[in-house]
């Protein structure tokens, strides 16, 4: 399982490009869709910077962010100073049962080794009533801006570069995602469509700030001489029916799962 672990310059990076672009548009949608109620002890897991922390806490509520990586946590404090952010592993929460009255997780799931055994442990520290929320994105298909860069990825460098961007995709499948939440013990499992329309100036800067956003990162160095004006070509080429004057806008396909533990 690719982890999605960044590195160095990685979590800024992560933060200026992709946040603003996909991942706080994506948190108001959550946000939105399952709304904190006053007072809420909220838990932001995979927080990452805290682009969904920083949603929830312009509610009234108590929020906290657990991830595994230091990096991204340093910046979600500096970024949030109201809420608090703890390093975790999500299969192993470290709270008590019972802590928290809404848990989100933002595309944090796919890169669990067991996220079966995550669920569980939201389920665990959730009050009994207390609701889940959980994003993904859809097929690789239904992003046609990350499709073609795969491909280039692929064709260029290699399925290994190709697959640190397949990760993000990789629970496509809502119904085996509600049947995880389901069998964690959530009842009133729901899943709802949720797709982004994400800008970015041109193709060489959507090519580029991906490469510096993401775990490729630490790879693209060692890459073949002339690989990257070649991704960007092959990817210019496929995006061609998204580019206009002014940019390039693409669809990203999401779902959010969402449960509640029941009642005692
Ligand atoms: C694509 S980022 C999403 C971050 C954030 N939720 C957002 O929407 O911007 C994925 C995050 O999942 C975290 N992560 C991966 N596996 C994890 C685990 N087992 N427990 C906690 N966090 C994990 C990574 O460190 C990374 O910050």
């Amino acid at each position: 399982v690719e982890t999605f672990q960044l590195a160095g310059a990685g979590p800024l990076a992560y933060e200026e490009h992709l946040v603003s672009r996909i991942f706080d548009p994506l948190a108001a949608r959550l946000v939105t869709l399952v709304a904190p109620a006053p007072g809420d002890r909220v838990l932001d897991v995979a927080c990452g910077t805290g682009a969904v922390a920083r949603r929830a806490s312009a509610s009234d509520a108590t929020v906290v962010g657990v991830d595994l990586n230091d990096g991204m946590l340093a910046l979600a404090r500096q970024l949030a100073p109201s809420a608090r952010f703890v390093p975790g592993d999500a299969a192993a929460l470290p709270f008590p049962a019972h802590s928290f009255d809404l848990v989100y997780c933002q595309q944090g799931l796919q890169f669990m080794a067991d996220p079966a055994a995550a669920l569980r442990s939201m389920f665990q520290v959730l009050r009994p009533g207390g609701r889940i929320a959980v994003a993904l994105w859809r097929d690789l298909a239904l992003s046609p801006g990350f499709a073609a860069l795969v491909d280039a990825l692929d064709r260029h460098v290699g399925p290994d570069a190709g697959n640190v961007l397949r990760g993000p995709f990789a629970m496509g499948e809502h119904t085996a995602v509600a049947g995880l939440a389901a069998a964690a013990g959530f009842d009133a499992v729901r899943v709802s469509n949720v797709c982004l329309a994400v800008p970015f100036p041109s193709v060489p800067e959507l090519v580029s700030l991906e490469i510096a956003s993401t775990p490729l990162a630490d790879a693209a160095g060692s890459w073949p001489a002339g690989a990257l004006a070649a991704i960007t070509a092959d990817v210019a080429a496929a995006l061609h029916g998204f580019t206009a004057d002014d940019g390039l806008l693409f669809p990203m396909g999401g779902y959010v799962v969402t449960g509640r533990s029941p009642d005692v």
